[in-house]
C-alpha cells in the first residue's frame, strides 16, 4: 500500500521535521516502499479523505500543528489508518513535560525537582527552593526551543519572557550537574544509550542541529549502568503510555551517579545529527533498517 511520510507542519520544529522526513522518505523508497511526502496535518487529511494512503509514517515533531501531541493520532484513529509511534494518550501526555513528571513520580520513577510556574508564582522563591542554576522551559516544546538557563536571580525575568513567547504552561527545573544521556526505544527494547558532550554549555538547539563539534559516545555508560539506564528508560516509556518507538532523555548526576528522567520524545529526530539513528547503528541497524523496523510495527 501507499505510505504517507508526514513531515513539516507548523510547529517550532518544522525545519527539523522536514530534514528528518526527507531522510525517512529516501530510506523507505530505497526499501521499495511506495512512500510519498506530505507536509502537515491539513494536507494529510485531504489526502486521507480521498483514500490516497494506507498508512502513515509520522515524523512531524512538536505540538500545535506538529504531530507529537495526540491530535494527529486521534484523527488517524478516526480514519482507521495505521500510524507509527505512540497512540493518543502517550503522545498527548509526553508532549506535556509537567504531567509526564507527575506520572513518573507517582510510579516511583526519578525526575529532577521542578515547579510548575502558575500565574503570580513567586519565581525567586521557586528558584531558591530548587537551588540555582535552574532551567526555565515551556512545558510543551521540543528541541530545547524556548529553554533558558538561569544562573542568578537576575536572569529570571529574561528566561520567563523567552519561555512565555511559546504560550502554554512553563516549568522551572533543577539543573542536574552531570552527564546528558539519551536512550532510543524500538518496540519495547532500549537501544544502547548515547552520552552527549556538547562543546561548551549545554545541548541546546545549536548543539543539536548546527554545531559539528558536539561529541556522542555510544554506549554512553559502563555495562552495569547501561543495564540500569535501559531498564529505567523502558519503564519510563511504558509508564507514560508510549509504544512503537521513541527516545527517553536522561541526566546522570555526577556526584551521586543517580539517573533522572527528563522527558520522552514520541517522534524523535531522524536528521543526520540525530540520536536514535546513531544508537541503532551501534547495534548494526542501518538507517534504512531502522525506518523499516518502525514502519513494520504498523503492519
Ligand atoms: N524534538 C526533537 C526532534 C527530538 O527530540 O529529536
Ligand atoms: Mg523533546
Amino acid at each position: 500500500g501507499r505510505v504517507a511520510v508526514l513531515m513539516g507542519g507548523s510547529s517550532s520544529e518544522r525545519e527539523v521535521s522536514l530534514d528528518s522526513g526527507r531522510n525517512v522518505l529516501d530510506a523507505l523508497r530505497a526499501r521499495g516502499v511506495d512512500a510519498h511526502p506530505v507536509d502537515g496535518i491539513p494536507a494529510l487529511l485531504d489526502a486521507l479523505v480521498h483514500g490516497q494512503f494506507d498508512r502513515v509514517f509520522n515524523i512531524l515533531h512538536g505540538n500545535k500543528g506538529g504531530g507529537e501531541d495526540g491530535v494527529l493520532q486521534g484523527l488517524l484513529q478516526g480514519f482507521e489508518v495505521p500510524y507509527t509511534g505512540s497512540g493518543v494518550l502517550g503522545s498527548a501526555l509526553t508532549m506535556d513535560k509537567i504531567r509526564t513528571k507527575q506520572v513518573w513520580l507517582s510510579a516511583g520513577l526519578p525526575t529532577p525537582r521542578y515547579r510548575r510556574l502558575q500565574a503570580g508564582a513567586d519565581l525567586r522563591a521557586a528558584a531558591l527552593a530548587l537551588g540555582l542554576p535552574v532551567f526555565v522551559k515551556p512545558s510543551s516544546e521540543g528541541s530545547s526551543v524556548g529553554v533558558a538557563r538561569v544562573e542568578t536571580l537576575d536572569d529570571i525575568d529574561a528566561a520567563i519572557a523567552v519561555a512565555r513567547g511559546y504560550g502554554g504552561e512553563m516549568l522551572m527545573e533543577q539543573m542536574v550537574i552531570g552527564d546528558e544521556l539519551t536512550v532510543g526505544i524500538l518496540g519495547a527494547q532500549a537501544l544502547p544509550s548515547i552520552r552527549i558532550v556538547p562543546k561548551g554549555g549545554w545541548y541546546d538547539y545549536n548543539a543539536k542541529y548546527i554545531a559539528e563539534d558536539t561529541q556522542y559516545l555510544c554506549p554512553g555508560l559502563d555495562v552495569a549502568e547501561e543495564i540500569a539506564i535501559g531498564q529505567l528508560a523502558v519503564d519510563a516509556f511504558l509508564a507514560a503510555g508510549c509504544s512503537g518507538w521513541g527516545r527517553v532523555d536522561v541526566m546522570r548526576d555526577r556526584s551521586s551517579g543517580k539517573l533522572l528522567l527528563l522527558e520522552v520524545n514520541t517522534a524523535p529526530g531522524m536528521t543526520s545529527h540525530s540520536l536514535v539513528p546513531k544508537a541503532a547503528r551501534q547495534l548494526g541497524i542501518s538507517f534504512e533498517d531502522l525506518c523499516w523496523m518502525i514502519l513494520e510495527q504498523t503492519l
